[in-house]
């Protein structure tokens, strides 16, 4: 099979890291450029890493000697180089998005971490276990930015990676209306280390910079439908979210509360969440879970550091499910900040897109 031929922008951050570290050995993608800014550019991989202060990551020996390009002056040369790019950089918001249309522009596909479009009608954000059918409003976008080929596809927060795939399979049948989320945040979200972040030690931090509002928001675009060549929000469940940040190195941990329009019993819960699979696991997408939920039983689990690489960090953990005395339950859920809610999540994305015919 023809590999497809990848740029990864951002490659030296922290999810850049774990893009290149996925696409080592991908069986569909083939990594031929790495860039980052103009810090970076010129330099061979392993010696711009080597200047960030997480030495922890070991550079894929693939790459050692790849020259890292610049993201924003080498984008014509890139665009053309590569079938798509996963896009994961650290920029102001406009500029992102001026970053990202230009490369959609040069007929090349952008598969985004970053939040700079997320919210745009015409742009799908997409968990392909939930709402993989959202791609078919690339042609709307095609048309808007006047391309045959290019389009940008993003995936959501991080922060509601474990929440939303756990309350969708209670969705149709049982209708969530009212939902309280707090979340436990790693510090790889920030993109840091506990090594580069020692105020974080023995430390929480009540406050994550416009995290609450995308936690609030996000979801209901996932949960929207494709309307007029625009996706449009759902109303409900309405969610009210608290985002802390605690001294963990990798994965987001999520406190529920939920009300339904429908009480589910236990059982109806557990058994919807243990059957669940979506359209990443009908492909049989090479990055998806075999199992996207999984539900334990015991009372101290899901624990982050004990269960975060569940299924090589692409599957969500659920446990703790207690009726409430003021929502109908209460659960925990997890997932891994930095592979589903990030560079994992975005493959799997750029796998959906591939497998449909899109890229
Ligand atoms: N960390 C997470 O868990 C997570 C999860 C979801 C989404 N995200 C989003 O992903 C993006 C990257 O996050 P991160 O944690 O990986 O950040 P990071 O570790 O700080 O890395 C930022 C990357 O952006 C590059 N960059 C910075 N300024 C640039 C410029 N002017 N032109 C081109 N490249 C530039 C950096 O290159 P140099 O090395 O050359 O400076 C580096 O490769 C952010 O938008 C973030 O919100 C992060």
């Amino acid at each position: 099979m023809k590999k497809y031929k990848i740029g990864i922008l951002g490659a030296t951050g922290m999810v850049g890291r774990r893009f290149a570290a996925l696409a080592e050995n991908h069986p569909w993608f083939e990594t031929v450029v790495l860039a980052a800014s103009s810090r970076s550019s010129g330099k061979r991989y392993e010696d711009a890493v080597a200047e960030r202060s997480d030495r922890s990551f070991s550079v894929p020996a693939a790459y050692r000697d790849m020259i890292v390009k610049d993201a924003v002056a080498d984008k014509k040369e890139i665009a053309e180089r590569t079938d798509f790019v996963f896009c994961a950089v650290d920029m102001k918001k406009d500029e992102i998005r001026e970053l990202e249309e230009a490369y959609a522009k040069l007929e090349c596909p952008v598969i985004s971490n970053n939040s700079a479009c997320r919210m745009q009608s015409d742009v799908p954000m997409v968990i392909p276990e939930i709402n993989a059918d959202h791609i078919n409003i690339i042609p709307t976008q095609r048309k808007r930015l006047g391309t045959r080929r290019g389009f940008i596809a993003v995936k959501a927060n991080c922060s509601l990676q474990s929440y939303v795939p756990a309350l969708h399979p209670l969705k149709d049948e049982f209708g969530p209306v009212k939902v309280l989320v707090c979340t436990y945040q790693a510090v790889s979200g920030a993109g840091k280390t506990l090594e580069s972040w020692p105020e974080m030690i023995d430390n929480v931090i009540p406050y994550i910079g416009g995290e609450e509002h995308k936690s609030e928001t996000e979801p209901l675009k996932i949960w929207g439908r494709i309307e007029d060549g625009a996706i449009i929000n759902a109303a409900l469940p309405s969610i009210t979210a608290q985002c802390v940040r605690v001294p963990v190195s990798d994965g987001h941990l999520a406190a529920v509360f939920a009300s339904f329009e429908k009480k589910p019993s236990r059982e109806e819960m557990i058994a919807r969440w243990s059957s669940f699979a979506g359209k990443a696991q009908e492909l049989k997408l090479p990055t998806a879970p075999k199992q996207f939920l999984h539900y334990f039983s015991e009372d101290d689990r899901p624990q982050t550091k004990t269960d975060r690489m569940s299924e090589n960090g692409m599957a969500v953990s659920i446990g703790r499910l207690r009726e409430d005395t003021q929502y109908d339950w209460k659960f925990i859920c997890l997932s891994h900040n930095t592979q589903r809610g990030a560079a994992g999540g975005a493959v799997l994305l750029a796998e959906l897109l591939c497998a449909e015919g899109w890229i």
